[in-house]
């Protein structure tokens, strides 16, 4: 292992006023995004996509530090040949890979869910590398609900995500470590808080177990925020601090950046809350967005397939990228939304 290589590679995934692109959706999980556009899902649409994305060269040069992208992608080619790994290299930002495969029940724990993919990961390592990527995503899946969720269920993942990391080091990849405690119920902040204090002293229990270097990663959670069914809702300044206090609980400061995935969250509370979070200044790592749909919502419904679109699209991209950009530096205003819409 590199860890000084390691560490820089960290360090320029969460560089002052950018941040991470995740555009490594699954083929089930773009069609569903494609359904809501009307747009039919194949290799092309996917490709022509993600390409309108990569070729943002504003967005992409400024604002994106890496991209994550999906099998299929990392192996495409934008129409005139150049590999889509390339255009992402050219805009000066990092590709990156999702080596996941998903999330399957777990036995003996009803309606909760154990991340797949340890199996000839080595292997896959060795060979994404070669197609050019410098730093990977593995996602584990935490509900919450009533009895949920189960020791079994965090321990369980947060084994599978150290042994990813410890794997992905070795092959010299900077990890993402993502453990998602998800907000679909009907659970209040407190919830929220209790059980991601729990997922994330279990998880870096496990990366210190398993001889992980803190300096060479970047953590990938979510914010402290109440379900989306709960009917206590949160200011955003009630989600900044309980989330930086969270982290200060959990987080050791070795630990280059904390990208944020938005989880469900509208794309201008994904940008409000890490706006109010970088506001507060003194913090032991830097914080930066790791989005997919709060940064690919506004574009996907500006193209919806269309050629025509396409320049609308980037210009949407674009506009959410520079949001959250300014995010990362604490220098956001609700107003800059208004002036673009
Ligand atoms: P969202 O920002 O849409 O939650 O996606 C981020 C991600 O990569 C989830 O694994």
């Amino acid at each position: 292992m590199n860890l000084t290589e390691l560490n820089k590679i960290a360090r320029g995934m969460v560089a002052p006023g950018k941040g991470i692109l995740a555009a490594d959706e699954s083929t089930g999980t773009i069609k569903k995004r494609f359904d809501a556009i009307g747009v039919e899902s194949t290799t092309d649409t996917r490709r022509d996509y993600r390409e309108l994305l990569f070729r943002s060269n504003e967005a992409m040069s400024k604002y994106v530090s890496g991209v994550i992208l999906y099998d299929e992608t990392i192996r495409q080619k934008a129409k005139d040949g150049t590999s889509l790994v390339k255009l992402i290299e050219q805009a000066g930002s990092i590709p990156g890979i999702k080596v996941d495969k998903g999330s399957k029940p777990l036995p003996g724990c009803p309606g909760e869910l154990i991340t797949e993919g340890l199996d000839g990961l080595r292997e896959r390592f060795i060979e994404y590398r070669q197609l050019g990527a410098r730093f990977a995503k593995w996602r584990a899946v935490i509900d919450i609900g009533p009895g949920i969720p189960s020791y079994t269920c965090v321990s369980t993942n947060a084994e599978a995500l150290g042994r990813y990391a410890a794997l992905c080091q070795e092959q010299d990849i900077v990890p993402i470590v993502e453990p998602e405690v998800l907000m679909d119920g009907d659970h209040d902040m407190d919830r929220c808080y209790q059980v991601t204090e729990f997922v994330l002293k279990e998880v870096f229990q496990q990366l210190y177990y398993q001889k992980v270097a803190l300096e060479g990663m970047v953590l990938k959670p979510n914010m402290v925020v109440p379900g989306k069914k709960s009917s206590k809702q949160a200011s955003v300044e009630e989600v900044a601090e309980r989330t930086i206090k969270l982290l200060k609980n959990c987080v050791p400061p070795a630990v280059p950046g904390i990208a944020f995935l938005s989880g469900g969250q509208s794309d201008e509370e994904a940008t409000a809350h890490l706006d109010a979070m970088n506001r507060h200044g003194d913090l032991p790592w830097r914080l930066t967005f790791s989005y997919g749909r709060a940064l690919q919502a506004a574009p996907q419904k500006a193209w919806s397939g269309k050629n025509e679109n396409v320049a609308a699209a980037q210009r949407a991209f674009t506009h959410r990228a520079l949001m959250n950009s300014l995010a990362t530096l604490g220098q956001w205003k609700a107003d800059l939304e208004r002036k673009a819409a």
